[in-house]
């Protein structure tokens, strides 16, 4: 068959990126506009600001994946680009831009799931076959799904309350270490000791495949209000280890009864796979890698910069869809809200 390249646009969060992929599960280019500097001072992001960066990168990022590929416009067989969810001013920035363009040169248009871009990206890098178990956790989602196909998912589990990435940015931000989180707590926790400080395990004593991070959460309030005057660089490196440590053993009891579903039974997924920002946590990753071996499962996990939201995942799933012939034929109206149950 010959190989397609796709253009892949992604901007429903606090990065504007574009790349292209071709089918052969070659990332040609990949351009990510981080405003991460931009949403810092406010702590987290800015929807208004969001959309407002976005707009103003949206042309030279989609112009610098083309030429960091050296290729045009007129290369590209398909344009696929985040139709939700997400922060609805930015998704319709990269959404609409993608419109434009699909309209001026007549190529062929994917509204891509953002959730499914992340889902779908360890096939491009890691090959991976269907179906798989996957946990898939980000600043938005933290959720475990079954993943039987393109646009084919089954919600095993899902947070009750927090995100597991927000979890990691409210907790930052509580120590004033700024945000994102998860990268300085990751960082920190690295350094510290996690038997210090005691973390509740919400839902750890119960059935089911459900998260809950809030109580977590604010067990941190809690202790930081209590130990004010103790608070230094080891005690943020212990009460980082300690946090983490508790997320880790919540999401790991949950895949452990995940692999006692009867859904999952009877689907028997080969592969344990982790994506979305939280991936990019190096206890998740290793507890996982651990798991997936102890249960006989190969392991998935995208590398470290296609965890966070990145236009190649969007490619790579436009190209996937795009071999259905999953392609707009009349006009798709960006979402916020978009399950992946929905597609
Ligand atoms: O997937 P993503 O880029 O955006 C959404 O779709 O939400 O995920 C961003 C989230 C943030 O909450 C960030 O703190 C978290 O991923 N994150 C991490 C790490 N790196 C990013 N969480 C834990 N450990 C990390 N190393
Ligand atoms: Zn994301």
């Amino acid at each position: 068959m010959k190989s397609i390249i796709c253009l892949g646009i992604e901007s429903s969060c606090d990065e504007t990126s574009a790349a292209l992929v071709d089918s052969d599960r070659n990332i040609l280019s990949h351009i990510i506009y981080s405003q991460i500097p931009e949403h810092k001072k406010y702590g987290g992001v800015v929807p208004e600001l969001a959309a407002r960066a976005h707009i103003l990168a949206i042309d030279e990022v989609v112009q610098k994946a083309l030429d960091e590929a050296g290729k045009t416009v007129e290369d590209i067989d398909v344009i696929a680009a985040t139709a939700g969810p997400g922060l609805i001013g930015g998704v319709i920035v990269g959404w609409e831009f993608a419109v434009g363009l699909a309209q001026a040169t007549g190529k062929p248009l994917v509204a891509v799931n953002h959730l499914e871009g992340h889902a779908l990206v360890p096939r491009l890098t890691n090959d991976m076959e269907f179906p798989y178990l996957l946990l898939l956790a980000s600043g938005g989602h933290s959720q475990i799904l079954l993943v039987k196909g393109v646009g084919d998912y089954e919600l095993i589990g899902q947070t009750l309350d927090d995100s597991a990435g927000e979890a990691f940015d409210k907790v930052s931000k509580m120590l004033g270490l700024g945000y994102p989180g998860g990268p300085v707590v990751d960082a920190r926790a690295v350094a510290g000791n996690p038997m210090v400080f005691k973390f509740p395990r919400p839902l750890c004593d119960k059935p089911g495949c459900d998260f809950s991070f809030s109580g977590i959460k604010t067990a941190a309030r809690t202790f930081l209000q209590n130990n004010k005057s103790e608070i230094n660089d080891a005690f943020i490196n212990d009460f980082c280890a300690s946090f983490q440590a508790a997320v880790v053993d919540v999401v790991i009891n949950r895949l452990h009864n995940a692999l006692k579903d009867e859904r999952v039974i009877t689907a028997a997924p080969k592969a344990l796979v982790v994506a979305g920002g939280v991936a990019k946590n190096s206890a998740i990753r290793s507890a996982l890698e651990k798991m997936a071996a102890e249960n006989n499962m190969q392991y998935g996990a995208p590398p470290l910069n296609l965890c966070t939201d990145n236009g190649a995942m969007i490619a790579w799933a436009g190209i996937e869809n795009y071999n259905l012939g999953r392609v707009v034929t009349e006009p798709v109206a960006p979402r916020p809200r978009w399950p992946l149950t929905e597609l």
